[in-house]
């Protein structure tokens, strides 16, 4: 078992890593101050694991909620759904949520924990490699509105963060896959020497092996908690987590949610922002090398340049000169910009066309 603070002043929550933690491996309990919790999880993590974790809970007064699966229910209605199970059980500022699933589960149980009573404890227990790299820790919590995802959130940090890595055994392959485009993603941004080690294990990494995702898991804990630490706000660093996003989000958007996965867009997302850094390209080859390995899409889909323009948020004459890119100085070394090379952005959009 590993454990990481992220370092947050009052707020430090740790993110505990290891194998057989849920049913027995951990005491969970411990980390309920109160005497009662409410576990948020969806119809296809509750069979899988809420028996496990409610054996950990054994000794506090528990509720259990399942949500049906998918983005789609990633809304207002559902966390309201959440607030109206706490109201009719009576919870108070006592009770912590705690939540059972993938980066959807974590969100709303997050958004629906920073809501009630102004604001509740809460714990992330990540299913998904994407939820245990990455969206269970820092605080961002929030819902989609029918206008573009994540319109509506807070920041809330959680109380600790388990992740028990047995849990990846049973999550697709295309998830897993899909997660490690943003492990590749940390590589990528700040530690080149970890991008190194993702190009020597890659093949064990999908292929499941235990000992390589654990290492992977928590080296990109430990990334992120850094950069947390130093701009939880996002005001500044912390938007180096959003290499790759800008295209991936308008890749999502062109291809209509829930056709690519979130990690997919990414992953060609970054070998386009890559190639907008510019310099000799050997950064750009490598990047995409790798996320082929991973099994992951390198080029977007066929989207005419001025659909992905407009996804991006921009009209092409008007206001491209606003746009904000992640770019990389080389591997392992990004800075937030919004000062590129326009004519390689038309060359890049034109090679999705
Ligand atoms: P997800 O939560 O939809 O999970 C993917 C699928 O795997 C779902 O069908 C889920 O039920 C299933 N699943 C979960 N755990 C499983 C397991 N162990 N075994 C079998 N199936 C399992 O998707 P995701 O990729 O985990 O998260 C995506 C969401 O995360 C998006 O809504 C995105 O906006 C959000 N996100 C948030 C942050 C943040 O900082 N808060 C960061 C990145 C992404
Ligand atoms: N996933 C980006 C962030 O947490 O800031």
């Amino acid at each position: 078992m590993r454990s990481i603070t992220v370092e947050l002043g009052e707020r430090s929550y740790p993110i505990v890593i290891g194998s057989g933690l849920l049913g027995g491996g951990f005491d969970l309990s411990a980390q309920v101050s109160g005497p009662d919790c409410l576990v948020v999880t969806n119809e296809t993590v509750e069979p899988l694991y809420l028996e496990a974790l409610l054996a950990d809970l054994a000794g506090k007064q528990v509720g259990a909620i399942s949500l049906p699966d998918g983005e789609v229910y990633k809304t207002l209605e559902t966390v309201e759904d959440i607030l109206d199970t706490l109201v009719e059980g009576g919870a108070n500022r006592d009770t912590t949520l705690v939540a059972l699933g993938g980066g959807v589960v974590g969100d709303i149980t997050g958004f629906a924990a920073a809501c009630y009573m102004r604001g509740v404890n809460f714990i992330q227990v990540p299913t998904t490699l994407l939820a245990q790299v990455d969206s269970s820790v820092g605080g961002k919590t929030g819902v989609n509105h029918v206008s573009g995802k994540n319109l509506i959130g807070a920041f809330h940090q959680p109380r600790a963060v388990l992740i028990d890595t047995d849990t990846l055994k049973t999550l697709p392959d295309r998830e897993l896959k899909a997660g490690l485009a943003e492990v590749i993603k940390y590589g990528a941004i700040v530690d080149a020497d970890f991008f190194a080690w993702l190009e020597d294990n890659i093949e064990a990494l999908v292929g499941r092996d235990a000992a390589a995702l654990a290492v992977a898991i928590q080296r990109s804990c430990e990334l992120k908690a850094a950069i947390v630490a130093e701009d939880e706000r996002e005001s500044g660093r912390r938007a180096i987590l959003n290499f790759g996003h800008t295209f991936g989000h308008a890749i999502e958007r062109c291809q209509g949610y829930g056709d690519w996965l979130h990690g997919e867009a990414v992953a060609a997302g970054m070998v386009m922002a890559a190639r907008l850094s510019g310099g000799d390209g050997a950064s750009a080859e490598r990047l995409g090398k790798l996320l082929e390995r991973a099994g992951l899409p390198v080029r977007p889909p066929a989207i005419a340049a001025n659909d992905l323009l407009a996804a991006m948020g921009m009209d092409k004459k008007v206001q491209k000169k606003q746009l904000r890119f992640v770019l990389l100085r080389t591997l392992g070394d990004a800075i937030v910009t919004s000062s590129y090379d326009a004519a390689r952005l038309d060359d890049v959009l034109e090679a999705a066309s």
